[in-house]
């Protein structure tokens, strides 16, 4: 039987009882579909980092290329390890390393949840740019502590890095509703920005079957709480994706059902799927985290590994689930609760 290499990082918070939960789901989803998942289960997180000294092993990033592909829950614990250590020492060198450049959020409401628009449906795949732009990295600090201190952080647009993404848009638009929206702020950025909206103009020219808007960022988030119905595919840089997307998430009924990949589309290493992010530290130990972000990204990779029946499955029992009214507001039913009845619908 054909099996899947599975490597687990539950991470912190909220991180462990969602990814136990999707994995479940996606243990019986495997079971009735002809293939098996194997999961290898590592602690790395800010509990790893206060024995450690370190957020992962020295060889972590050459561990985990030898799987298939990665399961997330959350990173980060700012009460004991600051997010600026917990996050460059884990989720975004693996974001890197992997050349997961595509990081794919889907919006839309799920049967039963009302999210806190009055329109009506809306279904938008975000895609952010997931390597560089202004989280390349690039900077420094001078004069540290001092009333003359300076800091430096450069966003890097390569045309490599900007053609890919948008190229990658374009493909996902063709095969949904034919539409792209280019995301910049290229009347105030006149370097990147603008080269970001030359490289779409370009690339527009070979999907004359798309039809391509550029927006502003400032635009386009008013537009997606006023207009959320007119968008498909929402294309932008990596901290301007980051922000639309939480937008994303809390118009789909809050971050509970805000699933995501980041994808290696070359599979020249493994991508990692993980719910919109956040550890919770405000609930996590209160047993009501919702586990539908996750199950729903561990369906998207399931989707990416080529068993596409099996992940329908999953979105199936999922709606059904949200249908009766369980899971569908932050807090209302707990984690278990909601896993269970995913199960029960998973047929
Ligand atoms: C996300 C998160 C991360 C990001 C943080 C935790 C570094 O907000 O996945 O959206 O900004 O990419
Ligand atoms: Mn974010």
């Amino acid at each position: 039987m054909k099996t899947y290499s599975i490597a687990l990082l539950p991470g912190d918070g909220i991180g462990k009882p969602v990814t136990e939960a999707a994995w479940n789901v996606l243990q019986a989803a495997a079971k009735g579909s002809g293939f098996a998942l194997k999961a290898t289960t590592f602690p790395w997180s800010c509990d790893f980092y206060k024995q450690t000294g370190a957020m992962m092993p020295a060889d972590g990033i050459e561990t985990l290329g030898r799987f298939d592909a990665i399961l997330l829950g959350a990173v980060g614990w700012p009460a004991e390890v600051p997010d600026s250590v917990s996050l460059h020492g884990l989720l975004l060198p693996i974001r890197k390393a992997f050349v997961q450049y595509a990081n794919i959020r889907p919006h839309r409401l799920l049967p039963g949840v009302s999210g806190p628009l009055k329109a009506g449906d809306f279904d938008i795949l975000c895609i952010r740019e997931n390597t560089e732009g202004e989280y390349s990295g690039a900077g420094g600090r001078v004069h540290q502590g001092t009333a003359d201190e300076v800091a430096v952080e450069t966003s890097i647009f390569t045309r490599t890095g900007v053609e890919r993404i948008l190229r990658f848009g374009f493909e996902q638009a063709r095969m949904r509703r034919g539409k792209l929206a280019s995301v910049t702020k290229s009347n105030a950025q006149k370097y990147s920005m603008v080269l970001w909206d030359e490289i779409t103009r370009l690339v527009s020219a070979e999907y004359s079957d798309v039809e391509v808007t550029s927006y502003h960022i400032d635009a386009m988030a008013a537009r997606m709480v006023m207009a959320p119905e007119t968008l498909d595919v929402v294309v932008a840089s990596n901290l301007f994706g980051d922000i639309l997307t939480d937008l994303g998430a809390a118009i789909q009924g809050g971050l509970g059902f805000a699933a995501s990949a980041n994808i290696n589309p070359d599979r020249s290493a493994p991508s990692m799927f993980e719910p919109v992010h956040g550890s919770a530290p405000d609930i996590a130990h209160l047993g009501i985290a919702n586990p539908i972000a996750a199950t729903w990204s561990g369906a998207m990779m399931l989707d990416h590994l080529g068993e596409s029946a099996a992940a329908a499955r999953i979105m199936a029992a999922i709606e059904a689930t949200t249908k009766t009214g369980i899971g569908t507001a932050p807090g209302k039913d707990r984690t278990e609760t909601i896993a269970k009845t995913i199960l029960t619908f998973l047929n």
